[in-house]
């Protein structure tokens, strides 16, 4: 019973939400209410998912694949190029959208949207819980447009999703490539914003 539901990840994924789920209610029933400070709990929790999910999968390519793809034979290559990568980029691509979602919501219930856009300049004095937030959602605002304006087209060139020559698939290889690299340079930065503001500000 246990060995089918995990060889089924479907099936696995089902019954971590139904676990998940089932705190989120201890949380409601102790908390006593939904209201809108229940919910930032709620999207904060589905915000480090999904973003657990998207930065995990920029490391995959940036510390697994990217470094090991020059020593694979080339007649192995497509197993990663074919398989492995289009899949990869699947969960990557939407797990940055979602990870974008989440935040700009959470954002929005903490009521600091556009305080943390405008990087805290909109008060006076200026505002350093806002800024250094600010600071983060903008570097992830960078990061995410980078995933859906740059490195999935580029890798739907350079993978041959969509139709192109060999010298357009390796220039499209080497675009995806930067695009994941700056990505990789401006997560620690990042993460360092996300994490550290409510600690420090509360
Ligand atoms: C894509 C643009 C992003 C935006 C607009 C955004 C926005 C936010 C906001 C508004 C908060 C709440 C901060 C607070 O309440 O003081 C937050 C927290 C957080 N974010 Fe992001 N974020 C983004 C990307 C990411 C990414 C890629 C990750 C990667 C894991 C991430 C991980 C976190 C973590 C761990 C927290 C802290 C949660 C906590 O302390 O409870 N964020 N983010």
């Amino acid at each position: 019973m246990m060995a089918g539901l995990l060889s089924n990840l479907r099936n696995t994924m089902i019954v971590s939400f139904i676990l998940a789920l089932i705190i989120v209610a201890g949380y409601e029933v102790h908390y006593g209410s939904t209201d809108a400070i229940f919910w930032q709990a709620v999207f904060r929790w589905l915000h480090v998912l999904f973003g657990v999910m998207w930065i995990g999968l920029l490391w995959y390519f940036n510390f697994v694949q990217i470094r090991k793809m020059p020593e694979v034979p080339a007649e192995l290559k497509p197993g990663v190029t074919k398989y492995i990568a289009p899949e990869a980029l699947f969960w990557f691509r939407w797990a940055a959208l979602f990870t974008f979602l989440m935040g700009v919501i959470l954002a929005y219930n903490r009521g600091f949207l556009v305080q943390a856009y405008t990087l805290g300049f909109m008060e006076k004095p200026v505002s350093a819980p806002h800024s250094f937030i600010g600071l983060g959602m903008w570097l992830g605002t960078i990061m995410f447009i980078n995933v859906w304006a740059f490195i999935w087209p580029a890798q739907k060139i350079a993978l041959g999703i969509v139709e192109a020559d060999a010298d357009a698939k390796a220039a499209a290889g080497r675009k995806a490539m930067l695009f994941s690299r700056i990505n990789t340079l401006l997560s620690v930065p990042m993460l360092a914003c996300m994490t550290m503001n409510q600690t420090i500000f509360g």
